[in-house]
């Protein structure tokens, strides 16, 4: 199949989450799986900062493109998707993305993903790439199927494309007043948006993706439910119950080539699941860095995450004080985002020198040792699409300790004395915090229970390559 993929993030170019990681390793395996695939991101002065090889695609120089009413140039630059040979697109507009960050609250905002998603038509016009499949990934790239239904209809390329919309984070929706929509070069543009979607002077960017798409898919099958009740949706319940079967979900995977303890090269020892040694020599280097006193075995809780509502960290608040209080334990943090949420990291910093460790910041490096180098790992997320870090910690030997939600509740199972996984707590709350992490405590002083909850969660697979035939099918059926 010839597959368009476009997202506003992709690692190693450029990362804020999980969708970088997913919108790496999907195409990846696609396109090792022998689909043809066009990718496109834009090109962020991080990642002309960075150490990539940029090559410029000679037909794509300097292409002229009205947003509003004001002409930008564009041109494309290609870089190699790192473990494969597959080429990434990235639009370059110094204008519009030459910015210290990736998203920004700048008053051209839109105007920024505007260009993604009309470059990303008018290079595979120019390319004469013609997809069978355009897949949108979140807000920035939902006007794609609007654009491909009125603007780009009469061109043959698309005649035949199915639009897939995926939704990461129904958090974030992209909602922009209606003159933004102006911008975007479709004659009437009005005339195309339900009544009802322009009536309060703003238009959602992800209802209309949702709304056109031919497809709408979620990362996990628990989360494809939750979005559709008033609890879960953040108001697009209603948008997407009416769309019934056209709403499904799919498990992200993780991408092995990257997160493997017996291959990942960032730790100072790898290891396997019949020789754990290794786990053991990066917990001391864990404990090491961060200067904590491990005395008698003491269990270390890890934690990787955006530091923000939606992660549970307001639970940690409610709860983590008390747990160093009565029981013994040492944490290591690695996160940045809200400042409520950094403060509360380091004063339990201050307060317990010895059993705490925060890094705010983004490090790669050290996420991979805190996976590798913990015993458990905390999820306490209010919603998680689908989460990463508990599929990666499962794979590390690292027991999850997770909220039943979204792609959590699809990929850890309650150990229930035999079988499982992982802790997994019901109730937003500090009682359902600490019941889990009390049961980790006490199961981890208990060596031949440890050893098979890690044997099985080390024997999970979750690999892409089960994952993207998923995606495969899903794009079949939209063709047949
Ligand atoms: P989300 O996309 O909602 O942030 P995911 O669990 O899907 O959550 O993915 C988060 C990804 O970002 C993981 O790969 C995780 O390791 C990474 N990550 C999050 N915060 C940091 C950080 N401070 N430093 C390094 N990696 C981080
Ligand atoms: C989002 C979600 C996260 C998911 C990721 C990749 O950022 O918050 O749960 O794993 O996207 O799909």
């Amino acid at each position: 199949m010839k597959i368009a993929f476009v997202a506003s993030e992709i690692t190693p170019f450029a990362k804020t989450g999980g969708l970088a990681d997913v919108a790496a390793a999907l195409p990846r395996t696609l396109h090792h799986m022998g689909h043809e695939l066009c990718v496109f991101m834009p090109l962020y002065a991080r990642v002309r900062n960075g150490s990539f090889a940029l090559r410029a695609v000679p037909d794509l120089q300097n292409v002229p493109l009205k947003i509003g009413e004001q002409t930008y140039h564009f041109s494309v630059l290609s870089a190699v998707m790192p473990a494969s040979d597959l080429t990434v697109h990235l639009i370059d507009c110094p204008e519009l993305f030459a910015r210290s960050s990736i998203y920004t609250a700048d008053a051209d905002e839109h105007r920024r993903f505007i260009m993604l998603q009309r470059a990303a038509l008018e290079s595979m016009n120019i390319m004469e790439f013609s997809p069978e499949i355009l897949h949108c990934n979140d807000w920035h790239t939902a006007l794609l199927p609007l654009l491909l239904k009125t603007r780009y209809s009469n061109h043959l390329l698309f005649r035949r494309t199915r639009t897939v919309m995926s939704i990461h984070n129904i958090g974030y929706q992209g909602i922009f007043p209606a003159s933004a929509m102006l911008d975007l070069g479709i004659d009437d543009v009005m005339g195309h948006i339900r009544h009802e979607d322009r009536s309060n002077g703003q238009i959602n960017w992800l209802k209309e993706g949702i709304v056109q798409a031919d497809v709408v898919s979620t990362v996990s099958p628990t989360y494809a439910h939750e979005i559709c009740i008033p609890a879960g949706g953040y108001g697009l319940d209603t948008t997407l119950r009416a769309r019934g079967d056209a709403v499904i979900g799919i498990l992200n995977g993780v991408d092995y080539h990257s997160w493997n303890p017996e291959t990942d090269n960032t730790l100072p020892a790898r290891y396997t699941i019949d020789d754990l040694s290794g786990k053991a020599k990066c917990k001391q280097a864990l404990l090491a860095l961060g200067k904590l006193d491990a005395g008698d075995d003491l269990p270390v809780v890890g934690l990787v995450s955006r530091l923000a509502h939606q992660k549970g960290i307001g639970l940690l608040m409610d709860s983590l004080p008390g747990l160093l209080r009565t029981r013994n334990f040492a944490l290591c943090v690695l996160g940045s985002g809200d400042p409520q949420y950094v403060e509360f990291f380091n004063q339990l910093m201050q307060e317990y020198p010895q059993r705490v460790y925060f890094r705010n910041g983004y490090d790669e490096s050290l996420a991979h040792l805190i996976e590798a180098g913990s015993d458990m790992f905390l999820m306490p997320s209010l919603y998680e699409p689908c989460g990463l870090n508990q599929m990666y910690s499962l794979k590390y030997g690292t027991i999850p300790i997770v909220r039943n939600t979204g792609g959590l509740a699809d990929s850890v199972q309650m150990w229930d004395g035999r079988n499982g996984t992982g802790i997994v707590f019901n109730d937003y709350d500090a009682p359902a915090v600490n019941w889990a992490m009390n049961t980790a405590l006490d199961l981890y002083r208990q060596p031949a229970v440890w050893q098979q909850l890690i044997r099985n969660g080390m024997s999970q697979d979750f690999s892409w390559e089960k994952q993207a035939l998923r995606y495969q099918q899903l794009y079949q059926q939209l063709l047949a």
